[in-house]
C-alpha cells in the first residue's frame, strides 16, 4: 500500500521521501495544478516502463516531461520565438508545449515513444518544488489507470493505483482540476492538440495569433493520447441533457433545476454561479461521485463552450463516447 505524506503538513519530509523513491527507479504521485501526475524519472527507462505497466498505457502515447525552470527546460528542447514567449508568459502553469528535443537531451526515448519532439511543461505548486530538487526532469501522465477519469485529489489516485505505488503525495484538491492545455507551434502557426486548463483565448491575446483547432477530431491523432474514449466512468454518459429520467445521475451547470430532478438518484452542480473555473475544478470530482452513486447512466447538461468551457466539454465529449 501507498505511504501518503501530506505535503502542508509535512512538505521537507515529502520532498526527501519523493527524490528517494525516484532515485531508486520508482513513480511517486504528485500534486500538479491540473491533475495529479504519476511521475518517474525521465531520464530512466526501467523507471518510465513502470509508469506505462502501472497505468495500462499502450507504449505509443508519449508522457509530458515536468521541468521546474527555463534551464532544464533548455536542456532537452529547443525554443522557437513563439514557444518562448508561451513558456515565459505562462509557466509555470497549465501549458504543454510540443517541441524539437536536442540531441544533447537527456530524456529517455521511451518518454516521448521514440518521436523526435518533447511534450514539456513547468507545472505550479508542490510538484516543482520536487523536480528542483531532484534536479532531472519528471516525465508524469495522469495518475490513473489508462482511459478512466484523471485524479484531482490523493484519494482518487489512492483508489485507483494505491496498491501498486509506494507513495502519494498529499497537496489537496488539484486548483484546476483539468488537464494542461496542449500547444504546438509549427511555421508560426499555433495548433491546438488539446484544450486544457489555460484558455486558448489567452495564447490568442498574448500572441496575436488564432489558435487552430484539429478540423474534425478524431481525424489525425496528434496527440497520441487523444484517443475519443477517454475519462470513461464505468456508467454511460448522455450530453445535453434538458431534462432527467428516473435513476439518472445529474452533473448540472449553473444553479438551474431540470425537469425530473425529483426522480434522480444524485444532482450535482459544477458551479451554481456559473463560474467555468470552478466548475472545472469539481468535473472529475463529480464523474467519479455520479460513478460511485451506482446510477446506470450520468446526465450532463449543457455548459458553455466559451474560455474553459471548451475543455470541459471536450472530456464530457470523451466520457460519452464509444469504450475501446
Ligand atoms: O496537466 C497535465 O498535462 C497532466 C499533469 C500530470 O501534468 N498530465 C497529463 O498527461 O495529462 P497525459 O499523459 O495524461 O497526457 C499527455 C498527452 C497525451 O495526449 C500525449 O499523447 C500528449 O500529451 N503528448 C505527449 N508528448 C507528445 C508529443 N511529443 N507530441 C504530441 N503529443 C504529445
Ligand atoms: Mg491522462
Amino acid at each position: 500500500m501507498a505511504e501518503i505524506i501530506d505535503t502542508r503538513i509535512e512538505p521537507d519530509r515529502a520532498i526527501e521521501k519523493a527524490c528517494a523513491v525516484l532515485s531508486g527507479g520508482e513513480p511517486v504521485a504528485i500534486p500538479t495544478e491540473t491533475v495529479y501526475g504519476l511521475a518517474a524519472d525521465a531520464t530512466n527507462a526501467d523507471a518510465i516502463s513502470r509508469i506505462y505497466e502501472m497505468k495500462g498505457r499502450p507504449r505509443f502515447n508519449p508522457l509530458i516531461c515536468h521541468v521546474s525552470d527555463m534551464a532544464m527546460a533548455e536542456a532537452h528542447v529547443t525554443f522557437d520565438p513563439i514557444s518562448r514567449r508561451l513558456a515565459e508568459a505562462f509557466w509555470p502553469g497549465p501549458l504543454t508545449l510540443i517541441l524539437p528535443q536536442r540531441s544533447e537531451g537527456t530524456v529517455h526515448a521511451l518518454a516521448s515513444a521514440g518521436l523526435d519532439t518533447l511534450g514539456i511543461r513547468m507545472p505550479e505548486g508542490f510538484s516543482r518544488r520536487v523536480i528542483a530538487r531532484f534536479g532531472q526532469p519528471l516525465a508524469a501522465p495522469s495518475a490513473n489507470t489508462s482511459g478512466k477519469i484523471s485524479p484531482t485529489s490523493a484519494a482518487h489516485v489512492e483508489a485507483d493505483l494505491g496498491a501498486k505505488l509506494k507513495l502519494i503525495l498529499d497537496a489537496g484538491p488539484a486548483e484546476i482540476g483539468l488537464e494542461s492545455t496542449i500547444l504546438k507551434v509549427e511555421d508560426g502557426r499555433l495548433r491546438l492538440l488539446r484544450p486544457g486548463g489555460l484558455d486558448a483565448a489567452e495564447i490568442e491575446a498574448l500572441t496575436g495569433l488564432p489558435v487552430e483547432r484539429p478540423e474534425a477530431a478524431g481525424a489525425t491523432i496528434e496527440a497520441p493520447g487523444m484517443l475519443p474514449s477517454h475519462y470513461a466512468p464505468g456508467a454511460a454518459v448522455r450530453l445535453n441533457a434538458t431534462d432527467v429520467h428516473t435513476g439518472e445521475a445529474l452533473i448540472r451547470f449553473g444553479g438551474k433545476a431540470l425537469p425530473g430532478e425529483n426522480a434522480a438518484a444524485l444532482v450535482l452542480d459544477l458551479s451554481p454561479s456559473g463560474d467555468l473555473r470552478e466548475a472545472a475544478a469539481n468535473l472529475f470530482d463529480y464523474m467519479k461521485k455520479a460513478d460511485a452513486s451506482g446510477a446506470r447512466t450520468i446526465a450532463f447538461s449543457p455548459v458553455p463552450s466559451e474560455g474553459l468551457g471548451e475543455a470541459i466539454l471536450d472530456r464530457m465529449q470523451r466520457a460519452a463516447a464509444p469504450r475501446n
